[in-house]
């Protein structure tokens, strides 16, 4: 188990590359396994997530190689049509190849991520909706059984606009008999992406980037090369590395149109924000001001986004909340970033944040990545050490942040530890 060790204080500069998107290529990789063939997905992540989903993959019998962030994909013969809980325990985002396999094969048995089909962290949209593309399921010992002789285009419309429920659906429709219209949609650029890229296989879709996303089926479709898309969560989170540290840098290779809303806070907090292309220049005020947040779907504030900005705030001069209407309960970060001194206190899905306080280095951990990611954040301004343990959640979704945040003058380094 890697930790990092962090010496707070430094200001941070320079310019640091973002990677490709994390989650645009947890979509793309299963899109793929709608067409046989050979597939190049460049600007992908070398991150853990990456390698759940190849393994994934490859235990079906696709081939996958990732070789300087360009994926090399054969989905030519997928045999089992199946994801074994020892893959999907490891990642939620496993669930995105069940829409794929059962619209190419008829079939999928794919297990439940953790919890049940309608427990914490459900998956009740993705299930119903593909029922409602004439999908038969049943959860048998732990797995969706999904089964199709054809999926017919229907309407499917969410409750909530969920990410996967809308990616699975809009998957398994390229290939249905007929029209599907999907209404609240999820918006989200990696959905988008996910879209795009389903379009240059030849799938008929409208709709792209809005609440109403219309799909003609087609007869089949075929491998293509893709350049993923830039990971706006990854840019929000060096950017806000250089605001909580005072300093002034640009965070490159960006799509500033992802970040609208996060930008805006940060201008709001008194950041000098310049974008030039794809390079997205800040500079830190002397003092942050108190700025709340409320995290929602696309284009709002990402949740993803939420325990970064938390400890931003920790830092700001007066008292400011975040409330996360996504997750409710995604504050597993709070009781961490307390042990460095934040002031934070939690009721239901708002947290209230007195900022000001000193921080001051402790050993921390969190168990989610992006909660995990907010101790590096506080450790990088707090006096002393920090040391973020079990920083294997951080290289789920971040490549090298210890090199990127070194490259801008922080004093970070991983060190291996004994610890099981
Ligand atoms: C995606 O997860 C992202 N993961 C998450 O990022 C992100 O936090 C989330 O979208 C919201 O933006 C990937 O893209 C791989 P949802 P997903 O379905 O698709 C409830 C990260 O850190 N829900 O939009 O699982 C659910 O419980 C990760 O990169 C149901 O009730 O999110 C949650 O409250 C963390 N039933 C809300 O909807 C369902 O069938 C949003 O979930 C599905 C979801």
């Amino acid at each position: 188990m890697d930790k990092f060790v962090i010496r707070g204080g430094a200001p941070l500069s320079g310019s640091v590359n973002v990677t490709g998107a994390k989650n645009a290529t947890l979509e793309l990789m299963p899109a793929a396994l709608l067409a046989p063939g050979v597939f190049r997905l460049r600007n992908t992540p070398n991150i853990r997530d990456v390698w759940t989903m190849s393994r994934l993959m490859s235990s079906m019998g696709a081939h996958a190689e990732l070789n300087d962030n360009e994926l090399f994909l054969d989905t030519t013969n997928i045999p089992r049509q199946e994801a074994p809980y020892e893959h999907v325990k490891r990642m939620r985002a496993s669930i995105h190849v069940l829409g794929p396999l059962l619209a190419r094969y008829g079939y999928a048995k794919v297990s439940l991520p953790g919890g049940c089909a309608w427990g914490p962290r459900p998956v009740d949209f993705h299930l119903k909706g593909l029922e409602r593309l004439g999908a038969e399921i049943t959860l048998e010992g732990g797995y969706i059984i999904a089964r199709a002789e054809r999926l017919k285009g229907a309407r499917v419309s969410f409750d909530f606009a969920s990410v996967g429920a809308t990616f699975n659906v809009m998957a398994a429709a390229t290939l249905a008999r007929g029209r599907t219209v999907i209404t609240n949609a999820a918006m989200e650029p990696e959905v988008t992406a996910a879209g795009r890229f389903l379009q240059k296989m030849g799938a008929q879709i409208e709709g792209l980037g809005t609440s109403t996303i219309t799909i003609d089926g087609v007869d089949d479709l075929k491998p293509v090369d893709e350049e993923t898309i830039p990971d706006r969560i990854e840019a929000a989170t060096l950017l806000i590395a250089v605001a909580i540290t005072g300093g002034r840098a640009n965070v490159c290779k960006t799509n500033p149109y992802h970040l609208a809303f996060v930008l805006e806070k940060l201008e709001e907090a008194g950041c000098e924000i310049d974008i030039r292309a794809d390079v997205i220049t800040l500079k830190a005020p002397e003092k942050l001001a108190p700025v709340g947040i409320t995290t929602a779907v696309y284009p709002g504030f990402p949740t993803d986004v939420q325990a970064q900005w938390m400890a931003l705030m920790a830092c700001a001069d007066g008292t400011s909340t975040v409330t996360d209407t996504v997750y409710r309960d995604r504050f597993s970060h709070v009781p961490e970033l307390a042990r460095l001194g934040c002031d934070i206190h939690v009721n239901d899905n708002t947290a209230t944040i007195r900022g000001g306080g000193k921080l001051t280095g402790a050993t921390v951990m969190s168990t989610d990545l992006r909660a995990s990611v907010s101790m590096v954040l506080a450790g990088l301004v707090a006096d002393g050490e920090t040391e973020v343990l079990r920083v294997y959640h951080l290289d789920r979704g971040y490549e090298g942040l210890e090199h990127k945040l070194t490259a801008l003058g922080a004093d970070i380094r991983r060190e291996k530890t004994e610890e099981m």
